[in-house]
């Protein structure tokens, strides 16, 4: 069965190692991946220009096409493919919402009753976004109602000073359509630990993967500019140290209620469906959806899928979803990163990778954004690979990973405490506070 993938990094290079054993795999990519290139039959170019991506599948017959990153989502990917008759793992551009317009997704929550939301206004005006902030008395997260390739959110206490920093802010986002709405989104701040459900959706049924937890800050013990995620972990059974049975189960529900939701307003949500969640003191909110696997998330669950990824992705297609078994063990993924990232005067530079000491250690390599010349692989100004490992716990895996990050030379960074016992007991004693107070 021919297959594309549509993504050029870590996240697709992962999704095609699923898939790459059962099918005859081809990739459109914005630039050369030097993993997904090996793997694949590939095609260099914009993944954004949506028409060229559905004549490309046309021409070479493709059956199903997987599709990786939110921007081509946004533009209607899935709608232009299926119109040429190529089936897509990823939701059509009305149901993509739920991820590209922040106010359809607070909106269904609201219309639905669904569970776990927070408190939230939209403005397109700065005189009521004023008013209201002058008198709301905790601090809030400042979001633009659109795409901003996570650039976007900022949040009062860790980019922003105060609710009145956060009036500047928000108005900014008005007055520049960031995201492309002239409207805001604001939210009150939940204080918790955060964590993500990915789960596979056939429209009417959801796959629940194994939860995990990502690093967005730079730096270790969590300090430094907020970055796409240095790295991630899961545990065994799917949950969490501090995420238990029954939060779980709680946050698929919402999940749930959100697919059947969709399913009303829009059409059924065929693809991966991706909740952050913060666990508070009142049990999981949702913080935010995505309609994709999550970066680096992707790289923790997808090396444990032990039903076949080309079952499960002609199961969503279908609509008939199978079981999805996961291996129970542990995983931890680091992001190798250019020193200084995200402000690195390292791009361009030339990298030692060792992958074949890296699979001896039964580790994974997943590339992101670099470049091969000549057999040389050169960094860019963005994150570099992941690497990957699993473990009976999450100790063992990041042992693991972290022996195999040594195999990459030169001016790169990772953050080390990612998995470590230490950060891991952070996170369940500052839930314990959280649960206490
Ligand atoms: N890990 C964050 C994201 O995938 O959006």
């Amino acid at each position: 069965m021919k297959v594309l993938v549509v993504g050029a990094g870590a996240r697709e290079h992962a999704i095609c190692d699923a898939l790459k054993d059962d099918v005859d795999l081809y990739t459109y990519i914005s630039k050369k991946n030097p993993g997904i290139s090996k793997i694949s039959t590939y095609h260099i170019a914009d993944e954004s220009e949506v028409n060229k991506v559905a004549e490309y599948a046309k021409e070479n017959n493709i059956e199903i096409a997987v599709i990786g990153p939110e921007a081509p989502l946004g533009k209607g990917i899935v709608d232009k493919l299926e119109d040429v008759g190529v089936k897509c793992v990823g939701p059509c551009q009305s149901a993509a919402r739920i991820e590209t317009d922040k106010s359809f997704m607070r909106n269904l929550f609201e219309k639905y009753e669904i569970d776990g939301s927070l408190t939230y206004k939209v403005f397109d005006n700065t005189k009521d976004l004023n008013e209201f902030l002058d008198s709301y008395d905790k601090d809030v997260v400042v979001k633009p109602v659109g795409l901003t390739g996570g650039k976007g959110v900022k949040i009062v206490g860790d980019h922003l000073k105060d609710n009145q920093e956060a009036k500047e802010y928000a108005s900014e986002v008005i007055d520049n359509a960031m995201g492309g709405f002239a409207q805001v989104i604001i939210e009150e701040r939940v204080i918790g630990e955060e964590y993500t459900i990915q789960a596979f959706s056939d429209g009417n049924h959801l796959a629940p993967m194994p939860a995990a937890q990502d690093h967005p800050h730079a730096f270790e013990g969590d300090k430094g500019a907020i970055t796409g995620g240095m790295g991630s972990y899961s545990d065994v059974e799917g949950l969490l140290p501090f995420l238990s049975q029954e939060n779980y189960d709680k946050s698929v529900k919402i999940m749930e209620d959100v697919i059947t939701a969709i399913r009303k307003e829009a059409k059924p949500y065929k693809g991966i469906l991706y909740g952050q969640f913060m666990l508070s003191a009142d049990g999981p909110r949702l913080i935010e959806f995505n309609a994709r696997f999550g970066d680096p998330e992707a790289m923790n669950v997808l090396p444990l899928i032990s039903t076949p990824m080309i079952e499960v992705c002609k199961g969503i297609v279908d609509g008939k979803l199978p079981k999805v078994e996961f291996k129970n063990l542990a995983s931890v993924c680091k992001y190798i990163v250019p020193e200084g990232y995200p402000e690195t005067k390292f791009a361009g530079e030339v990298i030692e990778v060792d992958e074949e000491a890296i699979e001896r250690l039964n580790a994974k390599l997943f590339y992101a954004s670099v470049s091969e010349e000549d057999g040389n692989i050169k960094l860019s100004s963005s994150r570099a690979m992941g690497i990957v490992a699993q473990g009976k716990s999450i100790s063992e895996a990041e042992k693991i990973a972290e022996k195999a990050c040594m195999y990459v030379k030169g001016n790169v960074y990772h953050r080390k405490d990612v998995g470590t016992k230490a950060l891991v007991d952070k996170r369940v004693e500052h839930m314990k506070e959280i649960l206490n107070n």
